[in-house]
């Protein structure tokens, strides 16, 4: 197919699907900077929000607002009961088995932490942790304070050259019989997209647990954790066009029901005395203290909002966007890209990459007084930075609510950065 026609297939499916519609639920993409649009692609860092996610919270707020699962009054109860139901939309949207294995917390980052915290007397010296090069920091800092605590050892699963996981080189490093596979299912940093029903198999082979970071696939695939056959997945509201500070953790019961509890006090006790307390049953055992009530609620209408819409459409046009934006780049020239190039389905949400010879701040400031909000540095993942020898560089991340305008003013303006820079 030709570049021309290729294009103009992209424009016409995007319209076909009423984009314009959903994009205009989302209030802050119609604001502007000194006259020129807003060209939000910065997804990846945080989503932007819908007015059903937005008026969801303030409704909490101006009429609902009482604590959870701790009072005899009516309104404790209709907002316990608006609580408890996100977790039924949760478990529905990520195909959990059960409502116990639905563990809310304040983001993705928390989520690692309590599953590495909470395997503390189930790991010795010299057991194994394997980590995806392409992790961000927070699938690596919290197996490395565990390595600490308890003698075992990280080791790296390398990547190929199209910067997916090495199968080979994992499968090699698997005969170790890791305990532990920490895994993302996209690379926040380039995008790439794992394999990860085939990678958590291949571990399971050597019953090792499985923890997938999910928090840049959930916004743009349907999640199915029962078929995924991981340990654990965890996620963040934020990135799925819900709030900040509310995140999940699922966790296969059986495995869940045997962490360590990283936070104890209120809400997850059976009994306490002073010389004992007993512990509650999943989920509350893992959810001491008053939770992000509002953000919680916020999420499930984030999860409506997702459920709402054509799930596959929204993958083909974003695919889509994807593909436009890497033939763009490259049709601009001098620009390095990292991760695979154009191949169908391989890279979700994200590409990254550099204008040859320039640094990544220094575009980034320049694509900023454009209008264009791109992230550059590191992105948190500074062992894949350096896998492929870079400080740092440039993504363009996208949404449901992103459009080939879009695109067209990055390109746009990045034909000014090099004209300004080369
Ligand atoms: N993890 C977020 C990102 O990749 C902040 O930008």
């Amino acid at each position: 197919m030709s570049q021309a026609s290729n294009n103009s297939d992209t424009a016409a499916n995007i319209s076909q699907w009423r984009h314009q519609n959903i994009r205009e639920q989302f209030p802050l993409l119609a604001q502007r900077f000194d006259a020129m649009p807003l060209c939000y692609l910065d997804t990846a860092a945080t989503s932007q929000k819908p007015q059903i996610v937005i008026d969801a919270m303030q409704r909490y707020y101006q009429q609902d607002n009482a604590n959870v699962h701790r009072a005899a009054h009516r309104l404790s109860a209709r907002v316990t009961s608006q609580y408890e139901a996100v977790r039924h939309k949760v478990r529905q949207f990520i195909h959990a088995k059960r409502l116990d294995e639905i563990i809310f917390t304040h983001g993705t980052t928390e989520s690692i932490n309590m599953v590495a915290f909470g395997l503390s007397g189930t790991l010795s010296k010299g057991d194994i942790i394997l980590i995806d090069t392409a992790a961000h920091h927070a699938n690596i800092v919290p197996w490395q304070e565990l390595a600490k605590r308890t003698g075992a050892i990280i080791k790296a699963i390398p990547l190929d050259k199209q910067c997916q996981i090495d199968i080979s080189a994992y499968e090699a490093l698997l005969t170790l019989r890791p305990k532990v596979v920490a895994l993302c299912h996209v690379s926040n940093a380039l995008g790439t997209l794992n394999p990860v029903k085939d990678l958590v198999n291949k571990a399971k082979h050597y019953n090792a647990l499985t923890l997938v970071d999910g928090a840049q696939a959930i916004a743009h695939m349907s999640v199915d954790v029962d078929d995924l056959n991981c340990d654990f997945y965890v996620f963040s509201g934020h990135k799925m066009y819900g709030p900040t500070g509310v995140g999940i953790l699922y966790g296969r019961f059986e495995v869940l029901d045997s962490l360590s509890p990283m936070m104890t006090g209120g809400e997850m006790i059976k009994t306490v005395s002073f010389t004992h307390t007993e512990f509650g049953e999943l989920p509350n055992r893992l959810e001491a203290g008053t939770p992000a009530i509002a953000e919680v609620i916020g999420l499930g209408a984030a999860i409506d909002f997702i459920n709402d819409l054509p799930r596959a459409q929204m993958f083909m046009h974003e695919q889509q966007l994807l593909h436009y934006l890497q033939q763009q780049l490259l049709q601009l020239g001098d620009i390095e890209l990292y991760g695979v190039i154009s191949a169908v389905n391989t890279n979700v949400g994200a590409v990254a990459f550099n204008l040859k010879g320039e640094h990544h701040q220094d575009v980034g400031i320049l694509l900023d007084q454009q209008g264009v909000a791109v992230r550059c540095g590191h992105h948190c993942a500074m062992p894949l930075m350096h896998s492929l020898n870079l400080k740092g560089c440039c993504r363009a991340s996208i949404g449901l609510y992103s459009n080939q305008a879009d695109i067209d003013q990055l390109i746009h303006a990045l034909k000014e950065v090099k004209a300004l820079l080369l």
